[in-house]
């Protein structure tokens, strides 16, 4: 099956040394074409997070994020326009 997203040891801080908030603490997974995920965890542990750095609104703090063979936690300027403009989609719904 073809993989079409790769989260690789993720990690994304907030704050600063004296005050820091490890919102993602080292995950890694991976989507394959036609799966359906979905993410669970208590409130804080880190959700709106994840997807916000996969949907490049936030920016990881080490770690990588793979769409197809492209890491988008490099894009920058004119590449990460191209790619949230021709690439990435986000649909709301309510179950
Ligand atoms: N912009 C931010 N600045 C500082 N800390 C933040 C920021 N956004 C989230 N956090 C902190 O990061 C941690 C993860 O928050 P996040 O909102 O990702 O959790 P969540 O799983 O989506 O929670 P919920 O189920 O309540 O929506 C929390 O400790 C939160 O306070
Ligand atoms: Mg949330």
């Amino acid at each position: 099956m073809e993989k079409i997203l790769e989260v690789k040891n993720i990690e994304k801080y907030y704050g600063n040394k004296s005050n820091l908030t490890k919102a993602i603490d080292n995950i890694s997974f991976d989507v394959n074409s036609g799966e359906f995920v979905g993410i669970m965890g208590a409130s804080g542990s880190g959700k709106t997070t994840l997807l916000n750095c996969i949907a490049t609104i936030d920016k990881v703090t080490s770690g990588h994020i793979f769409v197809g063979n492209k890491d988008i936690t490099k894009l920058r300027g004119n590449s990460l326009n191209k790619f949230r403009r021709e690439e990435l989609r986000i649909y709301f719904s309510r179950f």
